[in-house]
C-alpha cells in the first residue's frame, strides 16, 4: 500500500520505518528541512535501538523516502497518518493545533478518497475536529471528495518501539465506516501474527483508550511508590511485598516497580491531559490528581534521603549521579527524575558529576548555563572524590558494578539507589551505607 506519514518525530519515524519494512511504499513528510536532510543522508535524529538499520534498509530498497513537499505527500498515500506533536498547553490540555494544520494541508491538496489516521495522542473529540477542518477546506475548494478519519493510538515504549510495532499486543482502531476499517485491516494484516490483534471500536473510545492505558500504568507506579514509602515507615520490604502482590494473576508483575517516579514524553503529559479532560467534563478525576501529586514528590524522594544523611546544607558536597535519561535504552530526558534531583541538589549547594551511557549530549544541552553539574567519561570516573553515589536510571551496566572500585573512589561508601538495584544486606556487610526505595536502611559502621 502507499502511505504518507506526517511528522518524522519519534512516533512518525518508527511507524514509517516499520510500515516500509513489511513492504509498503512510505513517504515521510516533515516541515523541518534540516531533519529531512539528516534522514536522507541515512542519519537518525533520535536514539532508538534497531531503528537506524530499518530506516537504512528501506531507504536503500526504495520503499521509504523523506521529503517536505506537502502536495506530493498528499498525492502519494491512500492512507495519511498524522503523527505530529501534541505538546501540553499552559492549562495541561494537549494542544492539537499541529494536528489540525496537518489535516487542513491534506484537504488543500487531496483529489481522491483518503483515509486520515490520527496517530498522535489527542484528546477525545479530536477526530471530529479533524473531520470538520477537512470539510471546511474542501468546501473552500468546492470539492466533495470522500474521506474517512480514523483514530489509531500508538502504544510504543521508548527503547522497545520497533518490537512493540512489529509484534503488537493490540492494535486499536477507531472507525466510523466500514471502508476505512477495511483499509486498516489490510494495512495491519502483516502484524497480526498468530491471532487477532486488532480491536476495532468507535472513534471516541479509541481516543480514550490511549489515555486510559497510560493513566492506569501511571496509577500502578504511583500506588507502588506510595506503598514503598509506607513500607519504609513500617520496616517492611517493598520488594518482597511486590512479589507477593504480583503473583496474583489479577494483579500481575508488570509496572509494580517502585522508584524515583515516572517520567518521559507520555505518562506525565497524558495524566495531565486526562485530568484536564475530566475537569472540563465537570466530573474531575480525583485518582489522577493523586497519581500526579505522588509522582512529583517521589521524584525528589532520594534528595530527602540525602538530606537525612548529610543535612540540608550541601555546600561543598559532591555527588556522583548514575543515569540521566528517564529510563534505560533511551536518551530522552523529558520529565526525567534526574532533572528534578540535580536541580534540588544544586539549589542546596552541592555539585553533581553525572554519567549516563547515552543521554549525556542531551543532558549537556538541557543543563546549559547551569553551574554545579559536570559530566564524567565513565561511570567510575564519576565516583572520584564524591561524597556519595545517587542512582536514578537502571541501565544494565549499573546492575553489577565493581563495588571494590566504588569503595576505593567514593570519599564515603554511601549509595542512594532510586531503582533498588542491589541487595541491602550484602552492601551492609561490605561496609556501605545503602538507601533504596521501600526497603530498610542499611548503614555501615563507618558511616557518618
Ligand atoms: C509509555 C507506555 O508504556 C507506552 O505504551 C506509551 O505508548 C507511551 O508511554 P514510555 O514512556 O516509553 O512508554 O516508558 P515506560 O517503559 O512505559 O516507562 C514510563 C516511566 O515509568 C519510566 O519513567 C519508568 O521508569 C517508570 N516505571 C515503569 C516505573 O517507575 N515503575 C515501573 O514498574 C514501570
Amino acid at each position: 500500500m502507499k502511505i504518507t506519514i506526517i511528522g518524522t518525530g519519534y512516533v512518525g519515524l518508527v511507524t514509517g520505518a516499520c510500515l516500509a519494512e513489511v513492504g509498503n511504499q512510505v513517504y515521510c513528510l516533515d516541515t523541518d528541512q534540516e531533519k529531512i536532510d539528516i534522514l536522507n543522508l541515512g542519519g537518525i535524529p533520535i536514539y532508538e535501538p534497531g531503528l537506524e538499520s530499518i530506516v537504512k534498509r528501506n531507504v536503500a530498497a526504495g520503499r521509504l523516502q523523506f521529503g517536505s513537499d506537502v502536495a506530493a505527500s498528499v498525492e502519494f498515500g491512500e492512507i495519511q497518518f498524522i503523527a505530529v506533536g501534541t505538546p501540553p498547553a499552559k492549562n495541561g490540555s494537549a494542544d492539537v493545533q499541529y494536528v489540525l494544520t496537518a489535516a487542513r494541508n491534506i484537504a488543500r491538496h487531496m483529489n481522491s478518497y483518503k483515509v486520515i489516521v490520527d496517530k498522535s495522542t489527542v484528546p477525545v473529540g479530536t477526530a471530529d475536529k479533524v473531520k470538520d477542518a477537512i470539510r471546511q477546506e474542501l468546501a473552500k475548494r468546492e470539492i466533495s471528495t470522500d474521506f474517512s478519519v480514523v483514530s489509531n493510538p500508538e502504544f510504543l515504549k521508548e527503547g522497545a518501539a520497533i518490537d512493540d510495532f512489529m509484534k503488537p499486543d493490540r492494535i486499536v482502531i477507531g472507525v466510523s465506516d466500514e471502508r476505512a476499517a477495511d483499509s486498516m485491516r489490510r494495512l495491519y494484516q502483516p502484524f497480526q501474527r498468530n491471532h487477532e490483534r486488532m480491536i476495532v471500536m468507535d472513534v471516541r473510545s479509541a481516543e480514550l483508550t490511549k489515555y486510559a492505558a497510560n493513566a492506569m500504568l501511571a496509577t500502578r507506579i504511583s500506588f507502588m511508590n506510595e506503598l514503598a514509602n509506607l513500607a519504609e515507615s513500617l520496616d517492611a520490604d517493598i520488594e518482597q511485598v511486590r512479589q507477593g502482590m504480583g503473583s496474583d494473576p489479577r494483579i500481575g508483575h508488570y509496572f509494580l516497580y517502585p522508584g524515583c517516579g515516572y517520567g518521559g514524553s507520555c505518562f506525565p503529559k497524558d495524566v495531565q491531559a486526562l485530568r484536564n479532560t475530566a475537569n472540563e467534563c465537570g466530573s474531575g478525576m480525583r485518582i489522577m490528581d493523586a497519581v500526579e501529586a505522588v509522582n512529583e514528590t517521589q521524584k525528589v524522594r532520594l534528595v530527602d534521603k540525602v538530606n537525612r544523611h548529610f543535612g540540608t546544607n550541601l555546600e561543598g558536597r559532591k555527588f556522583a549521579l548514575w543515569g540521566l535519561s528517564f529510563k534505560p535504552n533511551t536518551d530522552d530526558m523529558r520529565e526525567a527524575p534526574s532533572v528534578a534531583i540535580v536541580n534540588k541538589l544544586i539549589a542546596q549547594g552541592a555539585t553533581v558529576v553525572a554519567f549516563d551511557p547515552v543521554a549525556m549530549p542531551e543532558a549537556r544541552r538541557m543543563f546549559t548555563g547551569i553551574n554545579g553539574i559536570t559530566f564524567a567519561d565513565d561511570m567510575y570516573q564519576a565516583l572520584e572524590g564524591a561524597d556519595a553515589l545517587i542512582i536514578v536510571t537502571e541501565w544494565k551496566e549499573f546492575r553489577s558494578p565493581s563495588f571494590a572500585q566504588m569503595m576505593q573512589k567514593l570519599i564515603s561508601p554511601v549509595i542512594f539507589d532510586g531503582r533498588n538495584l542491589y541487595e541491602p544486606e550484602w552492601l551492609h556487610s561490605n561496609g556501605f551505607s545503602y538507601y533504596s526505595i521501600g526497603r530498610q536502611v542499611t548503614k555501615s559502621e563507618s558511616a557518618h
